[in-house]
Formats: C-alpha cells, sequence, structure tokens
C-alpha cells in the first residue's frame, strides 16, 4: 500500500516555480524534492527538456509518483538530496522545505531546518558538481527563509543568481530565483578545480578552498569590494619569484581573476605557539626559520609590507611544523627592505613578549632592538650571513 500522506500538496510556490520552469527548464532535468511530481511533470512537457530525473528524500513520495505518473521521460528516485544521484544536468529545479522549525509547523515537506535555510545551504554546498557549466537552478524560498542568508550561500560557492519573481501571500514574500555559475567558477571547473567552498575574507582577496585532481588547493579571488588593482597579478608574480627560495606555498596555477596554490593545513603562528604541548624548542626553531626566510626576502631587495602584524601571515604546517609565509599580494620591490625589522618589532610588543614569557622564552627586548639597528643600518646582500640569523636567534633566550 502506498503510504502518500506525506505528498507535498502543490502550493502558491510550487505554481510560481512550475510557470518558470515551463520558461526556462532545458536539457537534462533533476527535480529535487518532487512531492506531487508538479514539476517535474511540467518540465517534461517542454520541447527543449530530454529527460527528467525527479527526486524526494521520502521513499513514500517516490513510491506514490511512480504509481500515479506515467510519463517516459521522467524517472523517479529516492535520494537526500544529492546522495544518490548521479551525473550532471543543464537544468536543477528545488522547491525545498524552507521554514525555520522554529515555528513548530512539525512537517518535513516544509521546514528546512531550525533556522529554515539549513536544507538549501546544504543544497548550495553541493550543487556545483552536479550542474553543468552552463546549466540553470530554478529555486523558490520564503523571506521567512531569511534572504540574505541564501545570497551569501550562493555567492560563497561562486554562483551568481538572477531574481525573476516575488509575490506576497498572507506572512511571507516568496522569491524566485535563477542561479548560475558565475564566470570564474567556469573558469576554474576548466583548470580542473572541483569542489570549491568559500574559506575566508581578506581586505583585498576571498580565499576558496577547492580539489585539484586529489590534492587540496587555495584559490585566491580579488575582493568585489576593494578598491586595489592588480593584487592578484602582483602576488603571483612574488610567489612564483619566491617559491625559487622555498618561500610561500607553491603557487599552482594563475591568471588575471584568480591564483591558485598548495593549501597548507595548519594553525596560524601565534594559535600554535600557544598550544599546550608545543615548548621552547619548538618556537625557538619557528622563529629561526621566519628570520632565514625574512632574511632571503631581505636579500632579494623585496618587501612583503605584513611583517610587524604577522599572525594571519604565517601558517605552521602540520605536516613539518615548518612557518609557511602566506598573503604576499602586497609585496614590492625596495631598496630598503624591512621583512627582518618588522619581525623584529612584533617579537618584542607587549602581549608577545608575554606570551613567550608563558613558554618560559625570554625575549631580550634591547638585544633584538640593538641588533635590529645594526641591521637596518649595514643592509646589504653582504651582511646577510648566518651570523645576523643567529644573533636574533640568541636573543630568545
Ligand atoms: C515544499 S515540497 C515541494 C514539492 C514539489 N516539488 C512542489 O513544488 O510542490 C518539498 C519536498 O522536498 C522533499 N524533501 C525534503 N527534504 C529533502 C531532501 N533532503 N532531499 C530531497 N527531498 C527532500 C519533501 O519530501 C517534499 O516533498
Amino acid at each position: 500500500m502506498v503510504n502518500c500522506k506525506s505528498v507535498y500538496e502543490p502550493r502558491e510556490d510550487s505554481t510560481m516555480l512550475e510557470t518558470w520552469a515551463r520558461k526556462h527548464a532545458f536539457g537534462a532535468v533533476l527535480d529535487i524534492g518532487t512531492g506531487s511530481g508538479i514539476l517535474a511533470i511540467a518540465a517534461a512537457q517542454g520541447r527543449n527538456v530530454k529527460n527528467v530525473v525527479a527526486t524526494d528524500v521520502q521513499k513514500g513520495v517516490v513510491d506514490y509518483c511512480e504509481k500515479c505518473i506515467q510519463n517516459k521521460k521522467i524517472k523517479f528516485l529516492q535520494s537526500d538530496l544529492f546522495q544518490n544521484v548521479r551525473g550532471r544536468f543543464d537544468t536543477i529545479i528545488f522547491n525545498p522545505p524552507y521554514l525555520p522549525q522554529e515555528l513548530k509547523l512539525k512537517d518535513l515537506t516544509i521546514e528546512g531546518g531550525k533556522k529554515g535555510y539549513e536544507i538549501i545551504e546544504r543544497f548550495l554546498n553541493e550543487v556545483n558538481n552536479f550542474l553543468k557549466a552552463d546549466g540553470i537552478i530554478l529555486m523558490v524560498f520564503s523571506s521567512l527563509t531569511k534572504k540574505e542568508k541564501v545570497v551569501g550561500f550562493i555567492a560563497n560557492n561562486l554562483l551568481e543568481f538572477e531574481f525573476l519573481e516575488k509575490q506576497h501571500y498572507f506572512f511571507e514574500d516568496l522569491y524566485v530565483y535563477l542561479v548560475k555559475k558565475s564566470a570564474i567558477l567556469k573558469k576554474l571547473e576548466r583548470y580542473n578545480i572541483k569542489n570549491v567552498k568559500y574559506f575566508s575574507k581578506g581586505k583585498r582577496g576571498l580565499l576558496f578552498t577547492g580539489v585539484c585532481d586529489t590534492k587540496k588547493v587555495a584559490i585566491k579571488i580579488k575582493n568585489p569590494k576593494s578598491n586595489a588593482v592588480g593584487r592578484i597579478e602582483n602576488e603571483a608574480k612574488y610567489l612564483k619569484l619566491l617559491n625559487k627560495n622555498n618561500i610561500g606555498p607553491k603557487l599552482l596555477f594563475f591568471d588575471k581573476d584568480f591564483l591558485i596554490y598548495d593549501f597548507v593545513e595548519g594553525d596560524f603562528i601565534l594559535n600554535f605557539i600557544k598550544k599546550e604541548s608545543i615548548n621552547k624548542k619548538i618556537i625557538k626553531k619557528i622563529i629561526k626559520n621566519v628570520f632565514s626566510q625574512l632574511f632571503v626576502m631581505d636579500g632579494l631587495g623585496i618587501n612583503k609590507e605584513e611583517m610587524s602584524h604577522p599572525p594571519k601571515h604565517i601558517i605552521i604546517s602540520k605536516k613539518n611544523k615548518k612557518p609557511v609565509l602566506i598573503d604576499f599580494e602586497r609585496s614590492h620591490y625596495t631598496l630598503k627592505p624591512s621583512n627582518v625589522t618588522q619581525f623584529c618589532d612584533f617579537l618584542v610588543s607587549g602581549n608577545i613578549l608575554k606570551l613567550f614569557k608563558n613558554k618560559n622564552i625570554e625575549i631580550r627586548k634591547d638585544k633584538i632592538i640593538e641588533l635590529a639597528k645594526i641591521y637596518k643600518n649595514n643592509i646589504n646582500k653582504n651582511n646577510l650571513n648566518i651570523k645576523d640569523l643567529n644573533n636574533i636567534g640568541y636573543s630568545l633566550e
């Protein structure tokens, strides 16, 4: 006996999306959360539609559709979002459960999680691997789902949207969006980068992660809110050069819109030092290693510009506990490089002195300042020798 108790009876959201599905659906179509099958049927009637895979998380719904809908173009499948779905589609249609559980409606067909947007977030985080490069997503959601959240999830996955329609019903507004892959995402996919996910935001760049073959990579894209020009190209230029000296994460590819480098798994330097298991010996080794990289940069006449406040610019690699400098977007050539002296300034700042003291390391502030001054006044390639390095290293006791 087919249980059709929880088949969603088409409502306003269904009919709004139905109109757009008739208009835009093409090629191979995936209808997620098909319910009564209304959207799958509408899509299948389109002349440009080849076939439709219609899914629902509820087995009873799939059984109901298989029994009641006879359409050669439509195949029904039980699946929690993309779990059992294979292949890529030209059109993906989704009328998700989007209401917050806080409303206590206790209905799986309409509740999208505690806040309402959780299923949409999961959907948008996975959809790229199932959508063809020029494919489209048609989706509907409510003002109760929090529009800014949905827009954020779209951007975080390097997708972009076109607003198609808004309708007001009783206590909510309903929106229909057409979502597509952005030009940058399509380009990244041509480079064989998959699973692109938002990671973090800087002043000038947005960082995403992705997978290239089996390797995790970092993808830096210009922050659209930044007015800075040419930063991506600049960082690529210096990273390429510094990689030859084993400085910075390994640059893999770049173009005018993004640069891709090996993702460095690890902790930012201060978070690493604060860990209980990290002792004086390890810390001294790390600081010396940072200095050795900065000496090389000074020797090359390249200023990184971030070294007086580097907590977010040095990652201690989980693999070998080596410090990896990141973010070279402001790097430039200069006659007076100040990487070493800036890092000395950082080491003698109040909270760093305190942090090191907790680890039984005494930073000899006077000694560092004196050495930094001597170094600054004599800076040239000849005096960049191991003695200087050791001197500064030894001022940590
Ligand atoms: C709002 S109804 C939409 C039904 C139909 N597409 C329509 O427009 O009338 C949401 C549907 O999504 C299904 N659903 C809920 N969570 C799902 C999930 N994680 N994966 C697939 N379908 C899901 C529900 O069973 C329900 O049938």
